[in-house]
């Protein structure tokens, strides 16, 4: 994995997920440039990317206005493709603006990517969530596509437009399919973004983490670091066997004792609750990833326990407090630019 001098651009990169490969790739010493919409109601946040604020060129656009950084493209050796919305419940709040950001978005990009670039290495943020209810464990690559929410279609959209142009020979893309992933520089104050997002939330907050029924539901949540070196192995092939991969998480565990190892760590509460009807109707019921593929093409493994992973987590918001913890704020959901009005919502646990 050699990205020294290496011209590479993450979409998405002020986010969760984008920031943590951005910083990682330059220590590697790689030319990063990041765009990033800081759309409202998605995981951007400025201080992300401080520890590499004056080693990035950051642009702040919309992916989809890939014309106005087509040099950037013309000159890029590898996209890490992560601009995006992550929540299930938005897109079913507001599906007109989950397809523009997750389908029409990514569809403009790719559009001028191919031409500027054409055959370009393309690391596309795929989700687990395009599977659906799983139908059998651990999930593989062959598994049916059926998705319960909007925002499993339009991911799915996605990586089709990928997965088609590299079967045209206009781009070489590979799309990871990222099981729950959570660490450091996630949207704690952002809501709606996963059930890891509100654990840490609620337990750094000393607030008791609620589990649905009987909390039996299994995850398999994986370490912002080791999806980081997945896309980073990825993005570094000289050839892809494959073209879309499952990463998951290096245990599987039902949410009840996800929940008692955060609330242990933080000294808080597990408490249970009943399943709210609107995250019951799309929730997704156990997954748990078979990542077997990956690992046997790249040597890949996920290393982080849950353990040690809430812990490291815990000690790093503690010390960015009051970057990711803003509690004065009302939060908003990213809705109210799409639908013209505000909208609050309860920060509520999600699946
Ligand atoms: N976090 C997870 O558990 C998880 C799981 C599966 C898939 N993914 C995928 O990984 C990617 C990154 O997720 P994340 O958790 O870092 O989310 P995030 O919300 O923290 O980051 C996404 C970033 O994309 C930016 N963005 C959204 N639309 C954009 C657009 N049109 N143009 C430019 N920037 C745009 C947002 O401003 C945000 O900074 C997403 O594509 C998501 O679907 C994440």
């Amino acid at each position: 994995m050699d990205y020294r001098n290496k011209r590479v651009l993450v979409t998405g990169g002020l986010g969760f997920i984008g920031s943590n490969l951005a910083i990682r790739l330059v220590e590697l010493g790689a030319n990063v440039t990041v765009i990033d919409s800081s759309r409202p109601g998605c995981g951007a946040n400025p201080h992300n990317l401080e520890p590499v604020a004056d080693r990035v060129r950051l642009l702040p656009l919309d992916v989809g206005e890939a014309q106005q950084y087509a040099d950037v493209l013309r000159e890029c050796q590898v996209v890490f493709n992560l601009a995006g919305e992550v929540s299930h419940i938005h897109s079913m709040m507001a599906p007109e603006r989950d397809l523009e950001i997750n389908a029409a978005a990514q569809l403009r990009f790719l559009e001028v990517l191919r031409r500027e670039r054409p055959g370009v290495r393309v690391v596309y943020a795929g989700t687990r969530q395009v599977y659906g209810v799983p139908q059998y464990l651990p999930v593989d690559e062959q598994h049916p596509v059926e998705p319960v929410d909007y925002n499993g279609v339009h991911k799915f959209a996605a990586s089709q437009y990928h997965l088609m142009l590299s079967r045209l020979g206009a781009l070489d893309a590979v799309v990871l399919r990222l099981t729950n992933v959570y660490g450091p520089r996630m949207a704690l104050s952002v809501p709606c973004q996963g059930v890891l997002s509100t654990f840490l939330r609620r337990a750094l907050l000393g607030q008791e983490l609620e589990v649905y029924e009987d909390g039996e539901l299994i995850r398999d949540p994986v370490y912002v670091d080791d999806v980081v070196e997945a896309f980073l192995l990825a993005g570094a092939a000289a050839s892809l066997r494959r073209r879309t991969y499952n990463i998951g998480g290096p245990e599987a565990m039902p949410l009840r004792q996800i929940a008692q190892v955060v609330a242990q760590l933080a000294g808080v509460r597990v408490v249970t609750k009943p399943f709210p009807p609107e995250r019951k109707s799309i929730d997704i019921g156990s997954y748990r990833a078979d990542s077997s593929r990956f690992q046997h093409h790249f040597g890949w493994r996920a290393r982080v326990s849950f353990q040690d992973g809430i812990r490291r987590s815990l000690a790093w918001y503690r010390e960015h407090w009051d970057r990711y913890l803003d509690t004065r704020r009302p939060t908003f959901c990213g809705m109210p630019e799409h639908q013209g009005r505000k909208r609050r919502l309860a920060l509520v646990p999600a699946s």
